[in-house]
Formats: structure tokens, sequence, C-alpha cells
């Protein structure tokens, strides 16, 4: 049987960001939401009260799950904090990494043959996450990576501050983002799995089950 969630609140991110140029263009990494939204839809039947913070994305809202859209990376820092405090964040949202200085007021003119937009870093929403001080007890991090996943995956996770990263593969057919299956490296301190590949949804289920036994040894006396 899975393990349950039942009496604690679960936020997740999920899918894109998109970060406006100008009112008809933008930036974003690519992402559907799927993994996102099977992990929400996961904890929510596991008994979790889930807040799904959710980019742009062509999904059905999960049964029994408080869905809030957003659209840029600085609009799901702010919903992500306003969700806090929780028993438990994961972030699976592909949030853009950089964003134009500026938002053009009206539609840029092809003026020249080339164009140079300033970017500036957004906001990293899962390292906030992690110093804030409502801290969830566990903070999951997902890290989609091209090659030397291990290396990369755990990086992130000292630097971020996690609990446990999840990191996907990307840029190879039938794993990573737009696709309905995927498979999963886990890194926490002391230890690793491999789970996958399997559809979305169940591999969320199986994330879960590793994700709840990492907080109840995080939890257990000694
Ligand atoms: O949506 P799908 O099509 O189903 O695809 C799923 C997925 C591949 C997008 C998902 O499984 C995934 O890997 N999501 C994270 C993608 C990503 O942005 O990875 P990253 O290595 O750039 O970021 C590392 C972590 O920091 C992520 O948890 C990300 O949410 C978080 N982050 C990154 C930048 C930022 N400004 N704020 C963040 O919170």
């Amino acid at each position: 049987m899975s393990a349950m969630l039942a009496g604690k609140r679960v936020v997740v991110s999920a899918g894109p960001t998109y970060e406006d140029i100008d009112p008809v263009r933008f930036i974003g990494n690519r992402s559907s939401g799927k993994m996102g939204f099977a992990l929400a839809t996961a904890a929510a039947a596991r008994g979790a009260e889930v807040v799904l913070v959710a980019g742009p994305v062509q999904l059905p809202a999960p049964t029994g799950v408080l869905r809030i859209d957003v659209r840029s990376a600085a609009q799901m820092r702010t919903a992500v904090l306003a969700a806090l405090p929780a028993d438990l964040y994961i972030g699976a949202a592909a949030v853009a990494d950089y964003a134009p200085r500026s938002i053009a007021k009206g539609k840029m003119k092809k003026t020249g043959a080339t164009l140079t937009l300033e970017l500036v870093r957004t906001p990293d929403i899962l390292a906030e996450v992690a110093a804030d001080p409502r801290r969830p007890a566990m903070v999951v991090g997902f890290a989609a990576e091209t090659d030397d996943v291990e290396h990369y995956a755990r990086g992130k996770l000292e630097k971020k501050k996690l609990d446990l990263i999840a990191a996907n593969r990307v840029g190879v057919p039938g794993s990573g983002f737009e696709c309905d299956d995927n498979a999963l490296s886990v890194y926490w301190h002391g230890g690793s799995r491999e789970l996958g590949p399997l559809p979305k949804t169940q591999l969320a289920e199986a994330l879960l089950d590793l994700v709840i036994a990492r907080m109840q040894a995080a939890s257990a006396p000694g």
C-alpha cells in the first residue's frame, strides 16, 4: 500500500514560466507540467492538502487540489511563498533562469538583422523555500540535465540546501519534458535511487513513496 500524507500540507510547482519580452513574445523553458501535475494528483490521493502552483500549461486541474495559475518566475515565487508554511515542497517547475530586464509596452519592431536582449537572473524559488524561516520539513528539487547528471544534481542538492533532488535526463527520447514517461535518478545525503522509466503518473507514486520514507527517517528518534 502507498505511504499516506493525511494531515500534511504539500506545495508543488509545475510547468514552465514565461518571461515576457513584449506583448507578443516571451522566453521560457520547455515543460508540459505533466510531472508536477502527476505529483500533485498523487499527493492529494494520499490525503494531503495540496497547493499546485502552475505555470502556463494545457492540463486540467487535478481533483481535490488548490491550483494557482501564474505566468512568470516572479509570480511563481510570490504564489509559492504565500502557500507556506507546508510540510513538503516539490519544485517540479521548469523556471526560466533569466528574464528580460524590462518588458516593452508595445510590440518591438524588426529594425535590425540582430537583436540583443538584456536578461537578468530570476529569483531561485527553490533555494528561497529551503532558506525560509517557515522551511518545509522536506524540500525536494528537480534537476533537468543533459549530461553528468549526478555531478550537477548533487551540486544543486548542496548549493540550494535541499533534502532530496530528482534528476531527469533531458534531450533524449522518452524522458524529461513534454512526454508521458520519465526516469529519475534521486539523490540525497548519503543515498541514491533509480526510479523508472515509467509513465509520469506511476513515477510520481514511486517518488512520493521515497520522499515519505525519507521524511519518516528524518523524524525518527535517534
Ligand atoms: O513538465 P514536464 O513536461 O512533465 O517535464 C518535467 C520536467 C522535466 C520539467 C521536470 O521533471 C523537471 O526536471 N523540472 C525542473 C526543471 C528545471 O528547471 O531544472 P533546473 O535544473 O533548471 O532547476 C533546478 C531546480 O531549481 C528545479 O527544482 C527548479 O524548479 C528550481 N528552480 C530553478 C530556477 C529558479 N529560478 N527557481 C527555481 O525554483
